[in-house]
């Protein structure tokens, strides 16, 4: 250190032009390592805030594919989607803007203090009297923005739900010229969103003009005691000055963590709509020690009670025994609750009374994953992905060769369809295979369970698109699958159920008939009666 003094004593006094040289060289050395380290550091913070964005993102995704069917009747697909989208952006935002200056800057602001207390410790004291108030009005105006910003994510979730379900909707919205009601409705929603979006920025605005108000308002107050002081004799101008100038240097690092804490609190409200989407509770869970399905006798549904969320009970009371093998078919009228009864058992839903038993094991001891392989699904809306065809049909089953794809497709009737499509199994259909007919969707569905070959077939109408040549033909299919399988087939058509080992007739809920084709038609009740009536029509 004395070598040091010594040497930047000779360079002060002795020779200018070196001492020139070495001022210039310095300069050079030390921006370059400035900003040689701003540049590393500057990447290591692109790297934390694209990860753990992506962190969240993938968060967000995996948990939908966890959170139960009940969830998403509840919350609107928009919503969910602005989540992803917009939240996750303002946290990002938020991210940015703050991780520096909350780490950096009060590390700056305590080294500027530290210099000012060893100055004066009495004038320092008149500066930090001000920080209670100064806090307390940040913290409002902090307060205020996340409270707004949480709305405004809402409203904006809101918006993006109106596009949603009009993009979904867009076909019956300009046959049924509802146009104007929806544009009206998508008006309000978002006028309401910018109103609310208006009242955020401007509380944002309000952060820098504020803090900068302060800062020089501190200062002015300062420059009157100081100067007083220097008045009265009491301070030493120089001394007054350097301690101004220091003082001077905290405005900027004040300014820039207040933005950043205004910066927090916008990316906090976002960051509480993730987190509820994170927490949601999963009410259809996996046991923590898991059993393994295995069906080699029966499924015995014991006193099988369920309702939705919002009232009164769907399936009530509800006895049946199916024997591995057996075809069960449930029929009667719509809302009746045969479809609920099947989600019932794919664990879509849980019972809320009783019990479903697979070879005496209670199902909610499986995990999902293992009970549901098992099962295969025609369903009443054939879901359908914007993938290729081949990629349909061998869904959750990447690997199966084209052949066993082409078998399936065959079964199901739809070989033919397919190879007329552009690019044949490798035809990519479109979202929600918006490009294929309804019987067309309906086809590749089948195919897709028969090529599951689940020990439990369910099929929920499944074959109520197709003509009757089709349907015949791939109601042969079915029925030789079925003859070796346990299956459950929902049917309005009744000519499709009547080879059923035992049919179900359910209403409000409740099993009112049981039997064989024979059985019932001698029982003369809502089976006959309803056989009758489609034979009139029919004939
Ligand atoms: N997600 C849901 N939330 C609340 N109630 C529902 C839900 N899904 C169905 N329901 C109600 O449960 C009852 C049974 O519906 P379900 O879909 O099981 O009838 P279904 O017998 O399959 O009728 P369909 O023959 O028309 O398909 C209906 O009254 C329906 O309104
Ligand atoms: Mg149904």
């Amino acid at each position: 250190y004395q070598n040091f003094i010594t040497w930047f004593g000779h360079l002060a006094k002795g020779e200018p032009f070196t001492a020139l040289a070495y001022l210039s060289i310095a300069l050079v050395v030390i921006t370059v390592l400035k900003n040689g380290f701003r540049f590393l550091a500057m990447n290591f913070m692109v790297l934390i805030r694209n990860r753990s964005i992506q962190e969240i993102r993938q968060n967000v995704y995996q948990r939908c594919l966890d959170l139960p069917i009940a969830f998403f009747n509840n919350e609107r697909k928009g919503d969910l989607m602005s989540r992803m989208s917009n939240d996750v952006k303002e946290i990002e935002f938020a991210l940015m803007v703050s991780l520096e200056a909350l780490y950096f800057q009060p590390l700056n602001i305590i080294l500027f203090m530290v210099a000012l207390v060893m100055l004066s410790a009495k004038l320092t004291l008149y500066i930090l009297l001000f920080l209670p108030i100064t806090a307390l009005i940040i913290g409002l105006i902090g307060r205020s923005l996340r409270k707004r910003s949480t709305r405004n994510q809402e409203l904006l979730g809101k918006v993006m739900t109106a596009y949603d379900e009009t993009l979904g909707g867009i076909r019956i919205i300009k046959a049924f010229n509802a146009a104007g009601f929806f544009s009206q409705k998508y008006k309000e929603q978002d006028e309401a969103y910018t109103r609310n979006n208006i009242g955020v920025q401007r509380r944002y605005d309000l952060a820098s003009p504020m803090s900068e108000t302060i800062g020089i308002g501190v200062s002015a107050l300062l420059l009157w005691l100081g100067g007083s002081m220097v008045f009265r004799n009491e301070l030493d101008p120089e001394f007054f000055l350097t301690y101004f100038a220091i003082f001077s240097q905290l405005i900027p690092p004040f300014k820039a963590f207040s933005n950043a804490l205004y910066a927090a609190q916008k990316g906090i409200a976002s960051l509480d709509r993730i987190q509820e989407l994170v927490t949601a509770p999963v009410t259809v869970e996996d046991p923590i020690v898991a059993e393994v399905p295995v069906f080699n006798n029966n499924i015995v549904l014991k006193n099988v009670g369920f309702g939705y969320l919002d009232g009164a009970k769907v399936i009530d009371g509800f006895d049946l025994e199916i024997k591995k093998g057996q075809t069960i078919a449930l029929v009667g009228p719509s809302g009746a609750g045969k479809t609920t009864l099947t989600d019932l058992l794919a664990r879509f839903y849980d019972v809320t009374d009783g019990g479903i038993l697979l070879d005496g094991v209670d199902i909610r001891k499986f995990k999902q994953d293992d009970l549901r392989r098992l099962i295969g699904i025609v369903n009443q809306e054939n879901i359908l992905f914007n993938e290729t065809v081949r990629n349909n049909i061998a869904l959750g089953m990447p690997k199966t060769p084209l052949e066993a794809v082409i078998d399936a497709a065959k079964a199901a009737n739809a070989h033919e369809f397919i190879m007329e499509m552009d690019h044949g199994y490798d035809t990519e259909i479109g979202e929600r295979g918006g490009k294929l007919s309804g019987g067309q969707k309906q086809r590749l569905a089948i195919a897709r369970a028969l090529l599951k070959d689940p020990e439990i077939l369910i099929l929920d109408e499944a074959t109520s698109a197709l003509d009757s040549n089709s349907e015949k033909a791939v109601q042969q299919a079915l029925e030789k699958l079925m003859s070796s399988k346990t299956s459950i087939i929902i049917a309005h058509r009744l000519s499709t159920v009547i080879h059923a080992d035992v049919i179900i007739v359910l209403d409000k809920g409740k099993m009112i008939e049981k039997g064989t084709h024979n059985e019932l038609l001698e029982q003369k009740g809502m089976y006959f009666n309803l056989i009758q009536l489609q034979q009139l029509l029919s004939n």
